[in-house]
């Protein structure tokens, strides 16, 4: 086990017709915000009228940034950024997925240090202030809604980075199932990737300690058994609602207490796919995954026989890893290269990318031959 701090402040707001709170919420903090969303899917599934509805009704005035696009690039947090501090902005309120949200929690720490957000990013400055976020979450994926994490693409100097501060955690995230409805099925699938994903990365950090591991078999388990049914029932809320809950618990600390927050080669190895050929951020996961486990199975052949006797009952490593892959399979989220159009004529860059930046593992280190298997298992 090794040793750790839970804090987690974020006030989750769960359920249907949980956003009638939303004004009287905003209004703790402020009057003037900062309406923050991506491409447009708020705008075709009604939520934006619905939020706009609810902000004018209750007199709040709104400055709006839209166009945060899928995952997302520091300039247009330096942009919204400009923009909040220039209309003098109280309050953030982030509507989307989790490129929306992160944007979000970098503009919170970037609008009152008055420096590029990237500064964050290569430590050159640390946060001292934030302004208040609010988060309305419309996809069940990356946990951002209920965790101190971001990750944004720097396009210039070639890296997707995630960056930790306690100031990000959102002040409230309001979570209606019935808002991720309208996620396609790629999307959908790409998010139960991801929920699993996080808590591999944590399952594989270093240490153990029994109640975590037992946290995380729940979660997977559960996220096991209600994937499926909801890749074949895409409008089902019941469905939606334990998708949403199991990926928030996936990636809020729960899952890495005892285990120095967890191993996280994989996303490190991931982020390269997206930040170079526009990878999904879930469809790289569960492309690597069933690839690391592969490769790592001498070396963690007992954790990895632990994990797929509890989830899958499975009793030994090889059906283990299989029982993971169709899995992914079956919920429709690709698990090879090959798959997503990325033929053999690519692997030595992505080789090259992983090493370039250094893409590593806190628990299980990779060499230069463990990325020559992956890629090999991935093909
Ligand atoms: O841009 P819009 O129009 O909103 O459309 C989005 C986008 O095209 C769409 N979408 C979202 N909600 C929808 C919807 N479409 C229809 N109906 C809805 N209700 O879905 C697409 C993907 O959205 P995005 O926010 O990019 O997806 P996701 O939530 O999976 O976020 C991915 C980003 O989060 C990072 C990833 O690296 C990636 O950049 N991560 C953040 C983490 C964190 N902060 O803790 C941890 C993760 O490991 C991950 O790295
Ligand atoms: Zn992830």
């Amino acid at each position: 086990m090794e040793k750790f701090t839970y804090f987690n402040p974020t006030v989750l707001h769960f359920g249907r017709g949980v956003l009638d709170a939303l004004p009287g919420t905003i209004k703790q903090y402020g009057n003037r915000v900062l309406l923050v969303y991506g491409k447009g899917s708020i705008k075709h599934s009604g939520l934006y009228d619905k939020i706009a509805g609810l902000l004018n009704a209750a007199g709040i005035e709104v400055v709006e940034y839209g166009g945060i696009r899928p995952n997302p690039v520091v300039e247009d947090v330096d942009e919204a950024a400009s923009l909040g501090r220039k209309e003098k902005i109280e309050v953030i309120l982030a509507v989307g997925g989790g490129s929306v949200i992160d944007s979000a929690k970098i503009i919170s720490i970037t609008i009152p240090a008055n420096h590029p957000a990237w500064n964050f990013y290569t430590y050159r400055a640390k946060p001292v202030s934030a302004i208040p976020m609010i988060a309305v979450l419309t996809l069940a994926a990356t946990g951002t809604e209920m965790n101190p994490f971001a990750v944004l693409q720097n396009e210039k100097t070639g890296r997707k980075d995630g960056y930790r501060s306690d100031l990000i955690f959102p002040r409230h995230s309001f979570l209606d199932p019935e808002l991720t409805v309208s996620v396609p099925g790629n999307y959908t699938a790409f998010g139960i990737a991801d929920l699993i994903a996080h808590c591999l990365e944590n399952y594989f950090g270093p240490g153990e300690f029994s109640l975590t591991d037992r946290f995380i078999f729940s979660i997977i388990s559960d996220a096991v058994e209600w994937g499926p049914r909801l890749m074949i029932n895409l409008q089902g809320v019941e469905e939606r609602a334990a998708i949403m809950y199991d990926a928030t618990m996936a990636l809020n600390l729960l899952t890495s207490n005892g285990k120095g927050g967890g191993d996280w080669g994989v996303h490190a190895m991931g982020h390269m796919l997206s930040l170079h050929y526009g990878v999904a951020h879930g469809a790289s996961l569960s492309i690597l995954f069933p690839a690391w486990m592969k490769v790592m199975k001498n070396r963690a052949a007992e954790r990895i026989l632990k994990l797929g006797l509890s989830v899958f009952g499975t009793s030994d490593v090889d059906s283990s890893i299989k029982a993971f892959e169709d899995f992914f399979k079956q919920i429709g989220s690709p698990t090879s290269l090959s798959e997503i159009g990325l033929g053999e004529d690519q692997h030595e860059a992505i080789e090259n990318y992983w090493m370039n930046t250094k893409a590593q593992g806190s628990a299980y280190k990779l060499s230069k031959e463990d990325y020559h298997q992956i890629i090999k298992f991935m093909a």
